[in-house]
Parts: structure tokens; sequence; C-alpha cells
């Protein structure tokens, strides 16, 4: 088996895993689809389903991957036990690697937006004024060629290998992205408007959040934002050193990754209705979003736009944060795939690195070209319909598949006397019953449209 890696440190396993899950998700997906489904609900809905079925899947994953040491392909069928499981775990592996695939392949679309808009404010302040408003447009060949960008970054990221790649990139970035929101929240704040917006998003009307529509919603996003499913986590897991306790990891993943999602709707949300009130169309007539996916590149550019000449540098630090948070995120996408074809297929790193990016930049660029059929389609596909259902199959192969003997064995390791704490009296009948029904019943509803 090709030379796994390991983390040196806890830290270096929690900014990479933190890395993998804070990206886009929370500062694009969290706040779009707060705002477009009622914000407090929303964000009330969100919180219970992550804290109640994606952190305790997120904790199946990471089990799974370091007790294995493997792909999750290879994993799953490690767990089985005999030919039908084994093949559903073959199944439920080559899903997460399309489905993974399918989510990069969207995701560097935003991660191109965030680049445009990075390199589209120092342009501005050279006096560049053409080329800064061709970076302002969303029109398909700036789109297009920023998509490219980002596939090209995340796989030369990935040619580097886990430490040098994913190590590096992990540690250095999530201070300063806490700071620029923290800076921005407190800014976009004192404007005019701003208290609607953050009445929208704290205070919930309670009838709004037993909306069906809404809990799929809320669920696809998390287990989108807890990077779940797919076998991500599950390979982050496989790296971790045997001297951590996974559960406390877990824990802190899950809670960083939390944290913000709610700081970013703290801007996101107050920044729509500072818009809104200075003239800036936001909703429709139904009371839709206007911008649909691109609400964030139309209500930030406003905002910076009102900070006079500070603007043009704080939408440049902001952006080029969010282009860093969306790559530490593709490059635990891209390593699903090649992870798996290195291993069982001896094909170099390198090579299988290139055929597998190129091969997914084309289907970007794809959607790019046909945005308004493909876009939603794709995120709701990968979101909603299959990490929820693939986390049920993993929860389905810890709480059912494997013997609960081995599960705490692995628990055990780097955590003496694991059996005695809470974690251990609740998790495992949740994992074991709690999740599957609780997801299902999503899912049911999901499919009865
Ligand atoms: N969790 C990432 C985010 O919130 O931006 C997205 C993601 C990363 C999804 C890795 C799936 C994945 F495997």
């Amino acid at each position: 088996m090709a030379d796994r890696g390991e983390f040196s440190s806890r830290f270096g396993f929690l900014m990479a895993a933190a890395g993998s899950a804070i990206g886009l998700g929370n500062i694009w997906g969290f706040p779009t689809n707060a705002a477009s489904n009622g914000g407090a609900a929303f964000l009330l809905v969100y919180l219970v389903l992550v804290f109640g079925l994606a952190w305790p899947a997120l904790m199946a994953e990471l089990i799974i991957g370091r007790h294995a040491q493997a792909n999750a392909v290879r994993a799953l069928q490690g767990l089985a036990r005999g030919p039908f499981t084994r093949r559903l775990g073959t199944f439920v592996g080559f899903a997460g690697i399309l489905t993974v695939s399918l989510i990069l392949s969207f995701y560097a679309i935003i991660g191109g937006w965030m680049l445009a808009w990075a390199v589209e404010a120092p342009a501005r302040l050279l006096g560049l004024d053409a080329v800064s408003s061709w970076l302002r447009t969303d029109a398909v060949p700036r789109n297009a060629l920023f998509d490219a960008l980002f596939m090209g970054l995340t796989i030369l990221i990935i040619m580097a290998g886990v430490r040098n790649g994913i190590e590096k990139w992990g540690t250095r970035l999530m201070p300063s992205l806490i700071l620029i929101l923290l800076c921005l929240i407190a800014y976009v704040l004192t404007l005019e408007g701003a208290m609607d917006g953050l009445a929208a998003y704290l205070i919930p009307d309670f009838s709004e959040a037993l909306d069906p529509q809404l809990i799929i919603n809320a669920l696809g996003q998390a287990f989108f934002s807890l990077s779940l499913g797919v076998g991500t986590m599950l390979i982050y897991g496989s790296y971790i050193s045997q001297r951590e306790s996974l559960s406390t990891v877990g824990w802190m993943v899950a809670a960083l990754d939390t944290s913000f999602a709610f700081l970013a709707g703290l801007l996101i949300l107050p920044a729509m209705y500072v818009a809104l009130a200075s003239g800036v169309e936001i909703f429709d007539a139904d009371g839709a979003l206007v911008a649909g996916p691109g609400l964030i590149v139309v209500v930030l550019p406003a905002l910076f736009d009102t900070m006079g000449g500070a603007g043009g540098f704080i939408s440049f630090a902001f952006f080029i944060l969010m282009s860093i948070a969306a790559l530490t995120s593709s490059i635990s996408m891209l390593e699903v795939p090649v992870a798996y074809v290195v291993e069982t297929r001896g094909i170099s790193r390198h090579r299988a690195t290139l055929g597998i990016g190129m091969l997914i930049t084309v289907i970007s660029l794809t959607i790019v070209a046909n945005f308004g059929v493909l876009f939603d389609s794709v995120v709701t596909l990968t979101t909603e319909y299959s990490q929820p259902l693939l986390g049920l199959f993993f929860a389905v192969f810890v709480g059912w598949i494997w013997h609960r003997k081995g599960v705490l064995e692995e628990l055990q390791k780097g955590h003496a006397g694991v059996e005695h704490t809470l974690f251990w009296k609740w998790w495992p009948f949740y994992i074991r019953y709690i999740c599957p029904l609780a997801i299902l019943a999503v899912y049911v509803q999901l499919l009865r449209g």
C-alpha cells in the first residue's frame, strides 16, 4: 500500500480537517440557504441537524478511516461480513467517489468567482477599469477562465502530497479568516438596515422550522459543510495518529465548522438588508432571492463599495482568504478519487491527479456553459440526495455491520477509558438507530417532493 503519511500533530490534523470542512459551504452555502429559507428558522434547524445528525455521522467516518487505513471502497469492504455487505461497501465507496467529483465540479465554479473577485480589487486600485469591469461581470468567459484556474491550483496542491499540500495550507489560514469576518461583522452592524438583517437571522418564526423543504435543505447543507458521506473525512481519519482521541478531534471539527457558518450568517444577512436599504434588489415579488447562488458576490461587493478607499484592500483580503479556504476544501475532495486510484490501480500520484483533475475540469466547464440548467441540479443531487444517503450507509456500517467491540477498540486508541465516557454511552445507540432512521425520514420527504 502507498505510504499514507500521518499528521504530525493534533493541531495539524485539526487544521486540515477543519480546512476541508470550512470553505464555501460555510460562507457561500450556509448564508445563501439561510437567506432563502427564512433566516433564523433555517439557523435553528441547521444547528439541530449538525449536532444531532451530522456530527455523529462525522464520528462514524473518522473511526472507520483510522481503523481501515485505506480509501473508502477498501475500508467499507474490509468491514463487510459477507458477499452482500461487501458489495454494498463497494457501491457506497464508489458512489462517494462519484459524488465528491461532482461536488468539486460545481465547487470550482464558486471558487473561481472568489479568485475573480480577489483579482478585481487590485485591478481597480491600479486603475485598470476595463479589466475591473470585466471581472465584475458574471459571464461565461470569465467564469470559465477562473474555474479552470481554480481547478489548476487544486491539482497542483494535490500533486505535492499530504504533508506539503494539505497541512501547510490548513494551518496558516483560519485565524486570519476569523479575524476579517469579525471586523466585517462589526462594520456591517453600524450600517442602516443591518438590524433588520440581524433580526431576520436570529429571531425564528417557529412555524417555518417544520417546513419539509427547509429541513431537506438544512440536512444537505449540514452534510455538505462537514464534508460527509463521500469518503473525505474517512481519508482524513486514516491520517490521524493512533495517539489521538477521535471523539475529541471530531467534536472540535464540528464546533469550528459550525462557528464559521454562524459568523458568515452574521455578516451576510445583515449585509443583504443593508444592500436592500440602499436600493439593491435582493428578493423578487415572491420573496425568492434574485441573485440565487450569486448572492454573496452581489451583497459583499456592494458592502465593500460603501467603505471608500479601504474597501478595495478589504475586498482583496477577503476574497483571497476565501479562495484559500475554498482550496483547502477542494484539495480534500480531489484527494478522494486520487487516493483510490493510486492505492488500487498502482498509478502514480502525479498521473492520477492530472487525469482525474482534468476530467473534473471538463465536467465543471460544462456546468459553467450551461449554468442555468445544470448548476442547481448538480448541487441538489449531490448535497441533498447523495451526501445524506451515503452518510446513512456509513452509519449502518458502523452501527450494524462492524462489531461493537471493534468500534470500541478503535476509539480506545488515544483515549483510554473512553468506554466510561458519556460519548460511548449514547453514540453507539445513536448511530445504530437514530441516525439511519432520521436520515431516512428526511429522505422519504425528499422523494415525495
Ligand atoms: N465542507 C466543504 C465546505 O463547507 O465548503 C465542502 C466539501 C468538502 C464537501 C469536501 C465535500 C467534501 F468531500
